[in-house]
């Protein structure tokens, strides 16, 4: 049976902080859920003037699995005759990219991030779709929303440890070095949102955080430990 981790990372100490199946970890303090049915703009308004830092970014994993699990019902109503709530990322028309709010990628295994597309020439936002999709909007249309605290002292990463498993056909890592112990390895990976696989090599003690399609697979390695990201879907 796979040893699942949910850990937390703080900046002032390192926190293995429970072993828990589905456990969300602070998350519910992060998000909110606004039935107002407004513009994306008002919608954005809203959410600073409650003392959240906007719309909420359904970065990593874990917040998109949770955002669509407490907003199911609320994308469910059937509100004039939009559905789905406003998250916060947006169509820029310059770069011809749809980045967060916080002007980070949207990674490329984000569940229909490729179908991103904006449509017509009205501005188009961001929207979780009752289908659970991501997609974009009209801005001017209403619709409630998720408001969303960004992560400043932690973010969780919820996976399987993997004892003499090594990632295979490694193209790119987004961050290498020495640490401690594989427990260090793993808060890295808490840490990048990107963070796909977190690999520890036992005898050089190099830990290698991966991203999204920069591996082919896994192959056996006596003095490998890989930390799997539990993925969006
Ligand atoms: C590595 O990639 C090659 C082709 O690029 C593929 O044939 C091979 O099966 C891959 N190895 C593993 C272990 O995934
Ligand atoms: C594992 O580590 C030993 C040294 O402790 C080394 O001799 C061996 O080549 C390593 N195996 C692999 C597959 O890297």
């Amino acid at each position: 049976m796979p040893f699942r981790l949910l850990l937390k990372f703080c900046t002032a100490c390192l926190v293995l902080s429970a072993i828990l199946e589905g456990g969300e970890c602070g998350m519910e303090k992060n998000f909110f859920i606004n039935d107002q049915s407004v513009n994306f703009a008002v919608a954005e308004q809203a959410c600073l003037s409650m003392g959240f830092d906007g719309l909420a970014l359904l970065k990593s994993p874990e917040e998109y699995r949770y955002a669509v699990k407490i907003s199911t019902q609320t994308r469910a109503k059937i509100n004039n005759r939009w559905l789905g709530c406003w998250i916060g990322f947006r169509f820029d028309e310059d770069s011809y990219s749809v980045p967060w709010d916080d002007g980070s990628v949207m990674a490329v295994d984000m569940p229909y991030a490729q179908s991103l597309m904006a449509l017509g020439t009205e501005r188009q936002c961001g929207r979780l779709r009752y289908s659970d999709h991501i997609g974009l909007a009209k801005c001017d249309e209403t619709r409630m929303s998720v408001c969303g605290k960004r992560a400043k002292t932690y973010r969780e990463a919820t996976g399987t440890t993997n004892s003499l498993l090594a990632p295979t056909n490694v193209t790119a890592t987004l961050m290498k070095g020495k640490v401690a112990s594989y427990t260090h390895c793993v808060l890295s990976c808490c840490e990048l949102y990107l963070c796909r696989v977190a690999h520890f090599d036992h005898v050089t003690q190099i830990c290698s955080i991966l991203g999204p399609e920069s591996y082919s697979g896994f192959q056996n390695d006596p003095n490998s430990t890989s930390f799997i990201r539990v993925t969006y879907i």
